[in-house]
C-alpha cells in the first residue's frame, strides 16, 4: 500500500478528527515531506482535509469520495472475497466489467463509479450519471443456475437497493415494476443486469448487474428528458453516504443472491411494489396497450387486467402509469 492509500485509511478511520502529523509519520513509517505530498495528491482527487499547526490533519464529516476500503470495511468479513475497483470517472461500470472479464476478472469482482460518460439503461437508453452526486455500481457473477433464473438477479437487486436506500435516507421506497425504485412517485435507483450464455453448454458465462442511484441533486437539475420522472434521494448534499449506500446495497444484495433458490427478496419486493390497481400502459414494441396493474405473481411477472376484463401475465418490458406526466 503506498503513503497515500494508508494515509486516507487512516484519516476514513478518525473522520471529523485530528491526527497529528508524529502520530502519523510513526503509524505510516514515513517522513512528514511523504504525508504532506500525499495529502496534497488527495486533496486533488477531492478529498476534503483540513491541516492545522499543532493540531494536524483532519478528514472533514462531509467528504463523499468513494473509497473501496471504506466500503470493504463498512462490508465486513464477506467483502474478503470481493474485488471491489473505484474509480473517479469511467464510460460505464457495466462496460468496465465487461473489459475485465476478458481480462480474467472472476465472480466478486464489483466496479464502482462517482460518474459515468456513457451509463447505460435498459432498452438501448442511457443512464444520466453525472459526477459526485451519484452512486454507479456494477457486480460481476457467475451463476450455475438456469436461464429462468436471470431474472430473480435483478428483482433480487431491486429489493436490496430498495431496502439500503430507505436504511441510509429513512425514506419510504417503491418499486416500480420491473426494477425502478422511487420514491415519492420518482425514479431514484435504476438496474440494468447484462448475461452472456455459452451456446456449447447452454450455461450462463456471466451477469453483470448494475445499479445507479441517484443520491443527491444534481448541481444543474435533471435532464429536460427525465426532469418530470427522476429525482435524488436528497435534495441537498450536506452529508456523506456513499460509501456507505454502497456498502449496504451490496450486502443485502449479495445475502439475496445466496438465497436466490429460496426467494428469500420476494416479500421485499412485493409490499414495495407500486401502482396496484392504478390505470397503467404497457410499453411493447408494437405500442402501448391499456391495461390495470393488479399485483406479481411470486416469480416477479406483472398480474394486469385488460380493458375487456381479461387477465394477463408479463414476464419482462415496460410500464407506465396513465396518470402521470412522462
Ligand atoms: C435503467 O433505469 O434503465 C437502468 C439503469 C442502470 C444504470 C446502472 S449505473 C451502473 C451500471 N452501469 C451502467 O452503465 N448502467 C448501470
Amino acid at each position: 500500500m503506498t503513503v497515500k492509500q494508508q494515509l486516507i485509511k487512516l484519516l476514513e478511520n478518525s473522520r471529523g478528527q485530528y491526527i497529528s502529523g508524529q502520530d502519523i509519520a510513526s503509524q505510516l513509517q514515513c517522513t512528514r515531506g511523504a504525508i504532506w505530498k500525499a495529502v496534497k495528491s488527495l486533496r486533488s482527487d477531492g478529498y476534503i482535509i483540513t491541516a492545522v499547526t499543532n493540531k494536524g490533519y483532519c478528514l472533514e464529516d462531509t467528504n463523499d469520495i468513494l473509497n473501496a476500503d471504506v466500503i470493504r470495511k463498512l462490508i465486513g468479513t464477506e467483502a474478503e472475497s470481493m474485488n471491489i475497483i473505484v474509480h473517479r470517472t469511467i464510460d460505464s461500470t457495466n462496460m468496465e466489467l465487461k473489459r475485465l472479464i476478458s481480462e480474467g476478472a472472476g465472480p466478486g469482482t464489483i466496479v464502482i463509479s462517482n460518474e459515468q460518460q456513457k451509463g447505460r439503461g435498459r432498452s438501448e437508453r442511457s443512464f444520466f450519471s453525472p459526477a459526485d452526486t451519484g452512486l454507479y455500481l456494477s457486480i460481476l457473477l457467475k451463476p450455475d443456475f438456469s436461464f429462468e433464473n436471470v431474472s430473480r438477479i435483478t428483482t433480487a437487486a431491486a429489493a436490496a437497493a430498495a431496502e439500503a436506500i430507505e436504511e441510509i435516507s429513512g425514506k419510504e421506497t417503491g418499486i416500480k415494476w420491473v426494477n425502478d425504485i422511487y420514491i415519492d412517485q420518482k425514479k431514484v435507483c435504476g438496474i440494468l443486469s447484462e448475461a452472456s450464455f455459452s451456446l456449447e453448454d447452454s450455461g450462463i458465462s456471466y451477469v453483470i448487474t448494475g445499479i445507479g442511484v441517484n443520491v443527491y441533486e444534481p448541481e444543474n437539475g435533471f435532464p429536460e428528458d427525465i426532469k418530470n420522472t427522476a429525482a435524488a434521494i436528497f435534495s441537498d448534499r450536506n452529508r456523506a453516504v456513499r460509501n456507505s449506500l454502497a456498502a449496504n446495497i451490496i450486502s443485502r444484495f449479495i445475502k439475496y443472491y445466496s438465497e436466490l433458490e429460496t426467494e428469500s427478496y420476494i416479500e421485499s419486493y412485493k409490499k414495495r411494489l407500486i401502482w396496484k390497481g392504478e390505470k397503467i400502459n404497457i410499453i411493447s414494441h408494437t405500442g402501448a396497450t391499456p391495461a390495470v396493474l393488479v399485483d406479481t405473481d411470486d416469480q416477479c411477472h406483472l398480474i394486469v387486467k385488460y380493458d375487456d376484463g381479461s387477465e394477463g401475465v408479463i414476464s419482462s418490458g415496460e410500464i407506465s402509469i396513465r396518470s402521470l406526466p412522462q
